[in-house]
């Protein structure tokens, strides 16, 4: 989709999230992009300099306006996802998560034995959140190596950074025998090869693929391959994702098993690194926070997730606080939604529950809230969903800085179906940005840009 002449230059207003709990509004600003895709310089309207950097990239042709009632928010960064899941995406919700493994995820993950059948799906996913803003994506794909690769370069054609894992789950014991690693050195020798490809398709690909070893949770992998995953994150240096202390249930069966909780389960077989991401977490206590934090684990929080399959939300303003890496993740289909905006909303939600408790029917104090200092504000949602997402994975990504890649998505706040512009009435940068994270629809998103390059245009449409 590479323009003949590619834009080095994007004037318009932005926003976005340097630090935690407030944001930048860019008004009229420049941002010069490298022919690599990496911000270069932003100029600010009343730099002096701007009007002479403008008329040069006006003239020679590589400026892009973002136009009258359009706004530059960054790409997403949504840091953990399951691709074969697309297709039941808000199915089956309502049962309680072994279920949902057991009688509906299964069957159709193994369906990604079918490549064809995996590209199907996969390049339809990509295509939709790139349509979303997300243009970072940290992917678990299934147990299928040859589907899993197709998922990178799929991704890579398209434009969409990728982090992704062959899902590993070995245990026979625990996984269905049409499901599942042969052995636990066959999972680890595939988890070694896709590491090989996934690099490969890493070198061509404009915006990055990264490999994940990606055990799917303790009690679908035996220690053997714990282990030998565990050796590999030591050796390669790869990134590492999985479920952490997501439910009730896990939290039970692995301190069962071996008389320790998730987190330190995690720790002992080598699986917690800098920038390995833990999905979930809400059970996580203080003291394994403190390790997190320590290791430079990440968090990825699923809000809308963990509201169907944790029975709990997690206390991210703690995790924050504690120094712990957190970004967002719409955990599809645990989350019904492949919206980071969705997600963004749902996140402040729930945490305005976790700050009050929920049962009226109990006096305020006793209604299991955590009190003041627990909810998330909308911008603080904003950040996790972007600048968090890149700190998680230690990427310069997602905010409009020097040195960052230049990943884009150009709202339109005045659509047929969609208005926000508040009828002019409130009408502060903060009003503009609330208007747009909680109100947009995807038909509001009218271009995507990934590390400088357009990947999605509904104008063109
Ligand atoms: N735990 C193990 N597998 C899964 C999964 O696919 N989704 C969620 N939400 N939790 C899991
Ligand atoms: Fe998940």
């Amino acid at each position: 989709m590479e323009k003949a002449t590619q834009p080095r230059a994007f004037y318009g207003s932005f926003f976005h999230t340097p630090e935690y709990g407030s944001f930048e509004y860019l008004e009229r600003a420049l941002i010069e992009v490298g022919e690599d895709g990496a911000i270069e310089r932003v100029i600010a309207h009343d730099d002096p300099n701007q009007a002479a950097a403008l008329a040069k990239v006006r003239e020679a042709g590589t400026l892009y306006e973002l136009g009258e009632g359009r706004f530059g928010l960054p790409g997403f960064v949504d840091i953990h996802i399951h691709s074969p899941q697309w297709p039941q995406a808000a199915l089956a919700l309502d049962e309680p998560l072994y279920r949902w493994l057991d009688e509906r995820t299964f069957p159709l993950e193994s369906k990604f034995a079918d490549v064809d059948f995996a590209k199907k799906v996969y390049s339809d996913l990509v295509d939709q959140l790139l349509a979303r803003g997300s243009t970072t994506a940290v992917y678990l794909g299934s147990a299928h190596l040859e589907a899993t690769v197709a998922l990178a370069e799929i991704c890579a054609e398209r434009g969409q950074r990728t982090l992704v894992g062959k899902t590993v789950m070995d245990d026979p014991k625990a996984n269905p025998d049409y499901y599942r690693d042969a052995s636990p050195e066959q999972a680890v020798r595939d988890t070694e090869t896709l590491i090989r490809e996934v690099e490969a398709i890493g070198r061509k690909s404009r915006a990055g693929a990264w490999p994940v070893i990606t055990p799917r949770f303790i009690p679908s992998c035996t220690d053997e391959v714990l282990r030998g995953l565990g050796n590999l994150a030591e050796s390669t240096g790869a990134y590492v994702q999985t479920h952490c202390n997501e439910g009730q249930w896990e939290h039970d069966v692995v301190l069962e098993r071996f008389g320790k909780t998730d987190p330190y389960a995690l720790r002992d077989f080598g699986l917690l690194r800098e920038h390995s991401i833990m999905a979930h977490c809400p059970y996580l206590t203080e003291e394994e926070g403190e390790m997190f934090a320590e290791l430079g684990v990440a968090v990825a929080h699923c809000p809308t997730a963990n509201s169907y399959f944790s029975s709990a939300v997690a206390p991210v303003q703690r995790f924050r606080s504690q120094g712990i890496h957190v970004g967002l993740g719409t955990d599809i289909s645990g989350g019904y939604s492949p919206s980071m905006y969705e997600n963004i909303r749902q996140a402040v939600l729930v945490s305005r529950l976790l700050e009050t408790g929920v049962n009226a029917q109990l006096p305020p104090e006793e209604r299991g809230g955590l009190g003041e200092g627990t909810r998330l504000s909308l911008v603080e949602s904003f950040w996790l969903a972007t600048a968090g997402g890149a700190e998680a994975l230690g990427l310069p990504l997602a905010t409009f800085e020097p040195g960052r890649a230049f990943d884009l998505q150009v709202i339109d706040v005045k659509r047929p179906d969609s208005d926000l512009t508040g009828f002019g009435v409130f009408d502060e940068p903060i009003d503009r940005l609330a208007r747009i994270l909680y109100l947009s629809t995807p038909d509001n998103v009218r271009q995507v840009f990934s590390q400088g390059v357009l990947v999605c245009d509904k104008d063109a449409r």
